[in-house]
C-alpha cells in the first residue's frame, strides 16, 4: 500500500525527508486492529519528526500520522485515540506512562490505507461529523480539551488567553473554552487571523503582543517564545499558564521573579488519555462545535499540505485521504 514515510531528517528542509512509497500491509499483534483510514489529518509533530526533533533517527523510516479517522474490520465507523500507552504505568493516566508513545512515534502512523493499532484505541465516530472532522480531533482538539479542563480546570466565568489564534490547538481552545462559558482572548499576527479567531468564538482577538483589557485567569501557550514574555504578563496572581508546545522556540526568559511574586503556576500538558478523548467527543456533539477543515487532499499532494503547514497560512486542518 501507498504511504508517506518519514525516511530522512533534516532541521532546515523537513519535506526532504518525506517520501510516497509502497509499504507492507500491517499485521496485527494480539489485541490490535487494523483499520482502513478514510480521513487523516497533519500535525505540526509530523514536521517534528522530519526535522529530528523528538523523534531519534534509529526509529525510521516510519510512517507519518497522529490523526486518523477509518473503518474497523467490522465496519463500525471509528476514530483513534492517537496516544499508545498503558494507564496502569502512568497511575491509571496512559499520558504518564513513561512508555507512552504518540501514534507515528514508534508505531507506524495514519497517512496509509490500512493502520494498525492497539483496539482500546478506536472510538466510535460520533455520527454528527464527517470523517474529515473526526480526523481533526484526536491530536489538537485532544492537547486543547487537556489543557483547559484537566490541567487548568476552567470554570465557567474564568478569563482565558490563547495565544496563536488559527494554529491545530490553539484554535480548538478557542471554540472549547468559548463553549465552556469562559471570556476568550486570542493572539495573532494577522488582521485575517484575528477575524478568523473571533469566528471561533473568541470574544477579543489582538495583535500578538498587545496589552489586554483584563489579566486573565488562564493562559493557552502553544507558541512558545514569541509569546511567553506577554503570556506571563497578561496573567493575574495566582493564574494558570498551560503549555503544550513551542512552536517558535522552546527556551523562553524564565522570568522566575515575576512567577514566583505572582504566584502563577505553570503546567505542561501532553495529548490526551481514551477517557478525556470519549468525553471531547461528546462535549462537541453536545455543544454543536465542529472543527475546521482548511483543505482535504489526496495522500499523493501530502507534500503541498505541508507547504502550507509549514507557510502558516491555514484556517482549520489540513486532511489527507490516503484512497
Ligand atoms: N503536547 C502535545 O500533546 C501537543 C499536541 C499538539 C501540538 N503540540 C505542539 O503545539 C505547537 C502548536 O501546534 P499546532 O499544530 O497547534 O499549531 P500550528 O499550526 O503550529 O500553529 C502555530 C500557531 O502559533 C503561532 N505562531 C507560530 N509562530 C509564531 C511566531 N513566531 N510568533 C507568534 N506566533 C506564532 C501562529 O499564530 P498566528 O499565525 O495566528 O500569529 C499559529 O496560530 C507545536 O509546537 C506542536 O508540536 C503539542
Amino acid at each position: 500500500m501507498l504511504a508517506a514515510v518519514a525516511v530522512r531528517q533534516n532541521p532546515d528542509d523537513p519535506l526532504a525527508g518525506l517520501e510516497l512509497r509502497e509499504v507492507p500491509a500491517p499485521k496485527p499483534p494480539e489485541g490490535w486492529a487494523v483499520i482502513r483510514v478514510v480521513a487523516a489529518a497533519l500535525n505540526h509533530h509530523d514536521l517534528w519528526t522530519l526535522r529530528g526533533v523528538g523523534h531519534p533517527a534509529d526509529r525510521l523510516p516510519i510512517v507519518l500520522g497522529c490523526d486518523a479517522a477509518g473503518i474497523d474490520e467490522d465496519g463500525n465507523e471509528v476514530v483513534v485515540h492517537p496516544v499508545i500507552g498503558d494507564p496502569a504505568a502512568g497511575g491509571g493516566d496512559e499520558t504518564l506512562d513513561p512508555g507512552r508513545a504518540l501514534l507515528s512515534e514508534r508505531h507506524d502512523g495514519a497517512f496509509a490505507e490500512l493502520l494498525c493499532v492497539p483496539r482500546r484505541n478506536l472510538i466510535p465516530k460520533p455520527a454528527s461529523l464527517s470523517f474529515e472532522e473526526a480526523a481533526c480531533l484526536p491530536v489538537a482538539w485532544l492537547t486543547a480539551y487537556r489543557m483547559l479542563f484537566t490541567r487548568a480546570a476552567i470554570r465557567p466565568g474564568d478569563s482565558v488567553l490563547v495565544q496563536g489564534a488559527t494554529g491545530g490547538v490553539a484554535s480548538a481552545a478557542i471554540a472549547l473554552a468559548r463553549a465552556a462559558g469562559a471570556k476568550v482572548y486570542a493572539t495573532s499576527r494577522t488582521e485575517a487571523k484575528r477575524a478568523t479567531a473571533l469566528t471561533l468564538g473568541a470574544h477579543h482577538a489582538v495583535p500578538t503582543g498587545d496589552r489586554l483589557p483584563e489579566k486573565v485567569d488562564v493562559v493557552v501557550e502553544t507558541v512558545g517564545e514569541a509569546t511567553w514574555a506577554h503570556s506571563l504578563r497578561s496573567l493575574r496572581p495566582g493564574g494558570t499558564v498551560v503549555v503544550a508546545g513551542a512552536t517558535s522556540g522552546s527556551n523562553p526568559p524564565a522570568d522566575l521573579s515575576r512567577i514566583f511574586y505572582l504566584q502563577q503556576r505553570v503546567l505542561g500538558s501532553t495529548g490526551g488519555t481514551r477517557d478525556e478523548f470519549v468525553a471531547l467527543l461528546r462535549f462537541i456533539e453536545n455543544a454543536e462545535i465542529r472543527p475546521s477543515v482548511d483543505r482535504v487532499l489526496p495522500l499523493t499532494q501530502i507534500h503541498s499540505g505541508f507547504e502550507a503547514m509549514l507557510g502558516g497560512h491555514l484556517a482549520g486542518k489540513i486532511v489527507i485521504r490516503p484512497s
